[in-house]
């Protein structure tokens, strides 16, 4: 049983995941027309592991015995200026994303609310992973360069990110 009031932060907290899947879908359509498959695969890719995260707090209202709600999801960025500022963009939605997970564990720990403080906490720790692995992206654009050969290099690099992920994903979703 959780409050009625951490029920509404939960749904919010789907809205955002679902939200996020539509952020990066956005960016694979741009990275693809940009012919950056790699990026593309990255980004759609994380598409799938936002459409995840939102069925796991989905299936925990449902068993937790409360009432899903769903409201309108915003349309994503329409264009960016090119694969730094994706990736940019990246790395500032998901340290929103880990501001929202941490304010939904401070109300956890307010209600004493056990169950939904060890809930978030798989949260907690993939938004760490998240965001130090967009920054070691960034980190690598930086270095090699976001044009030619270090983008090519960096492109295939996201192809093969992309292809671990979506092996993680198909072993998280059976869980
Ligand atoms: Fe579901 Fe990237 O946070």
């Amino acid at each position: 049983m959780i409050s009625k009031d951490m029920t509404a932060q939960l749904n919010a907290q789907i809205n955002r995941e679902l939200y996020s899947a539509y952020f990066y879908l956005g960016l694979s359509a741009q990275a693809d027309r940009a012919n950056l498959k790699g990026a593309a695969a990255w980004f759609f890719a994380k598409h799938g592991e936002e459409m995840a995260h939102a069925l796991k707090i989905y299936r925990y209202i449902i068993d937790q015995d409360a009432e899903v709600h769903f409201s309108d999801i915003a349309a994503p960025p329409a264009s960016s200026e090119g694969v730094m500022h994706m990736f940019e963009q990246t790395l500032a939605h998901e340290r929103e994303v880990t501001g929202a997970i941490n304010a939904l564990v401070d109300k956890a720990l307010q209600e004493k609310d056990h169950a939904t403080n060890v809930f978030l906490q798989w949260f907690i720790t993939e938004q760490i992973e998240e965001e130090a692995t967009v920054n070691d992206i960034l980190g690598r654009l930086r270095l090699f360069g976001d044009k030619g050969q270090g983008l090519l290099m960096i492109d295939n690099e996201l192809a093969g990110l992309a292809r671990q992920m979506s092996q993680g994903l198909g072993t998280e979703s059976a869980g």
